[in-house]
């Protein structure tokens, strides 16, 4: 509808492009103010006239339109009031008629990488990674959405001299059966131990490189413990991964790339990029404002900007990806646009399609979480007790609930998604159980409830015929709103890929929510008179599939009871 209204402005309005009307036109606050409302003060000071008097003579060139009521003027607005009946079936039609509503093919077989939750083997899945799993994750699904071929690629942390350190720090206090017992706790704990020790005593320090140098040429016993430790790790990440219902395509980590950086590293060289600078090899970039980007230490070893390129350069020779994102912490900024900036100097083209997507930091509201060791938030255990807490909401409010642990799972974890959701990536993310839990704010119990209040009205009335509308039962303003909210998620979609903010679906989601709840106040669904009682049960069972759908893009499920 809104199209129309813009291509009716462009017939009559010489020098503006339909994006550009688009972008002007506004719902207005109040529905005595009309559907879409188009300003004219823009016009106003190109014609050197009154926007009131451009609006008028905009009205008289219009006229009318079929899908109109009338068109007002008020102030410097053109207000359009639509004909609500048609409204509802252009509404209802589109969304029928499209195969997945909300989908697309704008993606048309490109490929987009996404490099997300790529958490640090030996160290905590903690609440952090938990947030980049969570945003690449629901980046997948806006722009699988969207027709994009989507490759999820965990960059796990498994390469680095952190590796030396450990290896020195088992071998000196660590025990097999500890490790077996305890996992990554035990691992972190011997690895704070090295650093205590190696204040006292630096040359800890130089064994420790000498075991990664061995690691980065092959040597048998290294590689077998550090691979123990990968093993390890990687069983407690995908607990983590189970409980979300996560999945990647590759797993392939820093380490993957050991055999592939001698060639980059000569090509760095050859392309005359590299300084020599104390031994270290390192590409200058004084010239862009930016420390210089550090590819080789003096000993020889690699570095995380090393193996970043050397990845980039594989994804794109393997996936020939046209966007290649990294969901990181902020604090990972300028290490991105220092490799960009090298794959840019290396010739590359395709530098342009790598984005950096950084996200806020996780606060607690206080420090009730629990934790295990220290304070560190281990994200397994947070998702766990927000699943068991929801289990407690259950007991108290409704006991007799069906299949109370799924129940709880769905709701627990949605509820930490959507608290993670709801803002702004780059904004913090606070930690408060009583919000993010609270079935009646703005946060995933409320939008999941809303969901299932929708199915069991509609398991209320029965089985009807799903294709039955009658229009006219639709003219009332709160199914006028939630019409409106309807026609809106394609654009929401779109919107949120273009943005990389899965918050704009999040608070799409409960803007629908609410404004079914509303609808379903005002408007009695399971009357007497049939038409009535068909048109409102199905257009709840279109709102709750949108719901299901706009749920989904964040990776939260729905329950059909709750
Ligand atoms: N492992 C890193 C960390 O935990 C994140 C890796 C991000 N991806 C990348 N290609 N650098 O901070």
């Amino acid at each position: 509808m809104k199209n129309k209204v813009v291509d009716l402005l462009e017939q009559n309005i010489e020098g503006m492009s339909h994006d550009e009307l688009s972008q002007l036109v506004e719902i207005p606050p109040k529905t005595e103010m009309g559907d879409f409302a188009f300003p004219c003060f823009r016009l106003a000071k190109i014609y050197r006239k009154a926007p009131q008097m451009i609006a008028q003579d905009l009205k008289e060139k219009i006229g009318t339109a079929d899908f109109l009521n009338k068109i007002d003027v008020q102030g410097g607005y053109l207000n359009f009031f639509i004909d609500k009946e048609k409204f509802a079936q252009q509404i209802i039609e589109d969304y029928r008629n499209a195969k997945e509503y909300g989908s697309s093919t704008e993606g048309n077989g490109q490929t987009i990488c996404i490099d997300y939750s790529s958490p640090n083997v030996a160290k905590n899945f903690h609440v952090g990674h938990l947030r980049t799993t969570i945003i690449g994750n629901s980046l997948h699904k806006i722009f699988k959405k969207l027709g994009y071929n989507v490759v999820r690629i965990n960059h796990l942390g498994d390469w680095g001299t952190q590796f030396g350190k450990l290896i020195v720090a088992y071998k000196k206090w660590g025990s097999k059966e500890a490790v077996e017992q305890d996992g990554i706790s035990e691992l972190m704990s011997i690895y704070v131990k090295f650093h205590e020790e190696a204040e006292k005593d630096p040359s800890l320090n130089d064994e420790a490189r000498a075991w990664f140098t061995k690691m980065e040429h092959g040597d048998k016993e290294a590689l077998s413990i550090w691979k123990w430790f990968l093993d390890i790790s990687l069983k407690e990440f995908m607990r983590v991964y189970d409980i979300l219902g996560m999945e990647f395509d590759s797993y392939n980590g820093e380490s993957f790339y050991n055999d592939k950086m001698p060639a980059v590293i000569e090509e760095l060289k050859e392309k005359g990029l590299i300084t020599v600078s104390e031994g270290a090899q390192i590409v200058d970039l004084e010239k862009y404002n930016m420390p210089p980007c550090l590819i080789t230490k003096k000993d020889g070893s690699s570095l995380y900007a090393t193996r970043d390129i050397s990845a980039a350069i594989y994804r794109q020779n393997t996936y020939h990806f046209t966007k290649c994102l990294y969901v990181t912490g902020l604090e990972q900024k300028l290490h991105f646009a220092q490799w960009f900036k090298v794959i840019e100097l290396m010739g590359y083209d395709w530098y342009k399609g790598l984005v950096h997507i950084p996200y806020g930091l996780v606060s607690l509201k206080s420090g009730k979480l629990s934790t295990r060791k220290g304070n560190i938030l281990y994200a397994e255990d947070i998702l766990k007790e927000s699943i068991q807490k929801i289990h407690q909401i259950i007991e108290e409010k409704n006991p007799d609930l069906p299949d109370k642990d799924t129940v709880a799972k769905q709701v627990g974890i949605g509820a930490i998604i959507f608290n993670d959701l709801y803002n702004q990536r780059i904004k913090d993310v606070l930690f408060d159980w009583d919000k993010l839990l609270n079935f009646d704010g703005e946060t995933g119990p409320y939008v999941q409830y809303t969901y299932a209040r929708a199915a069991s009205v509609i398991r209320k009335v029965g089985d009807i015929d799903p294709s039955v509308f009658d229009y006219s039962v639709l003219t009332d303003d709160a199914s006028m709103a939630l019409l409106k909210e309807i026609s809106r998620f394609p654009e929401v979609v779109k919107d949120a890929s273009e943005k990389y903010e899965p918050c704009v679906v999040a608070r799409y989601a409960v803007s629908l929510a609410q404004t079914f709840n509303k609808f379903y106040h005002d408007c009695q669904i399971n009357v007497e008179e049939e038409n009535v009682k068909f048109t409102r049960t199905n257009l709840t069972r279109i709102v709750k599939n949108i719901i299901r759908d706009a749920l989904d893009l964040l990776g939260m499920s729905c329950p059909e009871q709750m």
